[in-house]
């Protein structure tokens, strides 16, 4: 048995109902791969704030470097939107991907059986897509300074800055390749080198790099373009690396392609501790109700045994268990004629059902 420390944060909105349904599942599976669990939770976000005064506590921070693993809800809410941007539930969100040096971040967005009639987009555009967004996740404008608002001739100007360096475009760039030879070996470098000249460097740099990987076959798009080709034609995508800003907005685009912002896992990695979150928020409008889909969370689950732990055969079992579970039972954000319509917990449950069966 080894033993792997898992650092769970809740956070805000549905983020504690989903997080219950995902450690269900880690608890179920860690022992059938030789795992004993050492889970400990901590506050962050807005409930962090609202006990602590910050988002992101010391405790907290402490508590993500000793783990081996960070499972992480959802931050954020209209409670805290007033607040003063430096104690904002995602302040704390980032702090940790900084603090973790998490600059990769995998979102895989998949149509989960028979899943492709709950997409908004036909049945034929959808059905097989498969693309993988590597989104650049500890730099860019997100991070990037000078930023804030301040007077200039009488008036107030908000600014910030998209700045990236040589050696952060060549590491994503490198995770995008690398996650590319794994998959399709086709790779779409998303930029705006038509306007930014952060992104032309951004361009330069991501064709140095396929020097090293002849297999893969590397083109460019910009952003634009991107966004509309995700909608009209996501099958001709495999893998995209892009910027912090840009894979935020692809990548719920391609979520929704999907069917749901509920069905996103992403894994944070780069440093030596990943990090694991679905793509949606903290949904404030159904939080507390029982009406979240978990599905994105528990595939969080999936990628962290397959990224943290080498146990790739462990997150096929999860998807496994998802797809049959979704064969019979929906949530409402993926609800369907002649599906049954259950609750986040139910959800958590039949999944757990399927795994056994696994
Ligand atoms: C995401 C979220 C976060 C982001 C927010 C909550 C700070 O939208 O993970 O996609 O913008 O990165
Ligand atoms: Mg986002």
């Amino acid at each position: 048995m080894s033993t792997k420390k898992i650092l769970v944060t809740p956070g805000d909105g549905i983020g504690p109902e989903v997080s219950e349904q995902a450690v269900q599942v880690l608890k179920n599976l860690a022992p059938r791969f030789g795992l004993q669990l050492e889970l400990t939770e901590k506050p962050v976000g807005g409930a962090a704030y609202d006990l602590t005064g910050t988002p992101i506590p010391d405790e907290t921070l402490e508590a993500a470097r000793n783990s081996d693993a960070v499972l992480l809800g959802a931050v954020g809410g209209p409670k805290w939107e007033s607040l003063d941007f430096s104690v904002r539930p995602e302040r704390g969100l980032l702090k940790l991907r900084s603090e973790l040096e998490l600059y990769a971040n995998l979102r895989p967005a998949v149509i989960y059986g028979d899943l492709v009639n709950a997409s908004t987009l036909k049945p034929e555009v959808v059905d097989g897509a498969d693309l993988m967004v590597v989104r650049e996740l500890t730099g860019g404008i997100y991070f990037g300074q000078p930023r804030g608002v301040e007077v200039r001739n009488g008036e107030r100007v908000g600014f910030n800055t998209l700045v990236y360096s040589e050696s952060e475009i060549r590491r994503i760039a490198k995770v995008g390749f690398e996650i590319a030879m794994k998959r399709g070996k086709i790779l779409t470098s998303v930029d705006k080198a038509n306007v930014l000249e952060s992104t032309e460097l951004w361009r330069e740099i991501v064709t140095e790099v396929g020097k090293d990987f002849p297999k893969v076959e590397l083109s460019h798009m910009y952003a634009d373009n991107a966004a509309m080709q995700i909608i009209r034609n996501p099958k001709q995508f495999d893998t995209m690396v892009t910027t912090n800003m840009f894979g935020d907005i692809l990548s719920d685009a391609a979520a929704m392609m999907t069917g749901s912002l509920g069905m996103l896992p992403s894994a944070s990695i780069g440093g030596n501790i990943g990090m694991y979150e679905p793509v949606h928020g903290s949904a404030p409008d159904i939080s507390g109700q029982d009406k979240a889909n978990p599905l994105a969370m528990i595939l969080s689950v999936g990628m962290m045994l397959r990224y943290s732990f080498d146990l790739g055969e462990a997150d096929e079992i999860v998807k496994q268990a998802v797809v049959k579970t979704l064969e019979t039972y929906r949530t409402g954000d993926i609800m369907a004629e002649g599906k049954t319509l259950i609750g986040c917990q139910e959800m958590g449950e039949r999944v757990l059902q399927f795994l056994e069966q696994e």
